[in-house]
């Protein structure tokens, strides 16, 4: 058999050069966390990351990517994804039974890293995979394909989880909040307005205003009148701030 994309592109069509934009695998996750065992063990070939929903796969997948992919990289959505709109948006059209072996072609000679997320079923992924090349696909079941190597994501421990919860708190706050965060974490036990301003070398009145919203964030607890604490394990994540 001839080369499929020779054949879907004889004539005037001509293949779009650059990736369009809705196929480029987007930006991990900005405060990503963990992972450098996974993150480690991927290597060229195809990879299925699998494990439960929301554990994180998409996640470490688009993470390697950015980190450790080459430059060339186009991600497939298998679940909401089309790939006749894929090829077309680079300017191919082949009839619908040719699909796979053009998209094949397309990623062999563009030398694509690949992303196929959310796959189903191994049938859907093994007609899409090029003979060469890195492909990570990423499943809720540990699917057999082929020649894959096999990673298993485990969802996130609630220590973990909590710890990426309140690093998206912190990363939001206003500079003299987070300051106080850092600082009155080591004060030991409860704490009012006057040894926070102490501590941080402030006017009270501010740093009132500062508490406050730390515990309107839930970063902090209000503890009778203008006393405040930190949960433990919340005073923990602070000082590990700098
Ligand atoms: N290592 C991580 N650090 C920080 N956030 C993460 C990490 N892993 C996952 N997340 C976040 O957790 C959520 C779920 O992750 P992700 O979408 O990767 O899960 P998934 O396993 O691909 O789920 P699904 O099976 O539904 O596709 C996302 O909001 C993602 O940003
Ligand atoms: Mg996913």
């Amino acid at each position: 058999m001839g080369d499929a994309l020779a054949v879907a592109t004889t004539g005037a069509v001509r293949i779009r050069n650059d990736v369009p934009p809705r196929f480029r695998p987007p930006a991990p996750p900005r405060h990503f966390v963990g992972r450098d065992a996974e993150l480690a063990r991927i290597r060229p070939g195809v990879t299925l990351v699998h494990g439960p929903a929301g554990a994180g796969k998409t996640a470490l997948a688009l993470k390697w990517l950015r980190e450790r992919g080459s430059g060339n990289q186009l991600c497939v959505d298998l679940a909401t994804g089309d790939l006749g709109a894929l090829l077309r948006a680079f300017g191919l059209e082949p009839d619908p039974q040719d699909e796979s072996a053009v998209f094949r072609s397309l990623v062999t000679r563009r030398q694509f890293t690949l992303l196929l997320d959310g796959a189903d079923s191994a049938e859907q992924v093994t007609p899409l995979l090029p003979a060469s090349g890195t492909v990570l696909v990423t499943s809720r079941k540990k699917l057999g394909i082929g020649q894959a190597q096999e990673i298993e994501v485990e969802p996130p421990a609630d220590d973990e989880r909590l710890r990426h919860l309140l690093d998206l708190s912190y990363v939001e706050l206003p500079e003299r909040q987070a300051r106080l965060y850092r600082l009155c974490a080591w004060q030991p036990g409860a704490f009012g307005v006057p040894v926070a301003a102490a501590i941080a070398g402030e006017p009270e009145c501010d740093v009132e205003d500062a508490l406050d919203d730390l515990v309107e964030k839930s970063l902090l607890t209000e503890v009778g009148d203008y006393a405040f604490r930190f949960h433990d394990l919340v005073r923990a994540h602070a000082r590990t701030k700098r």
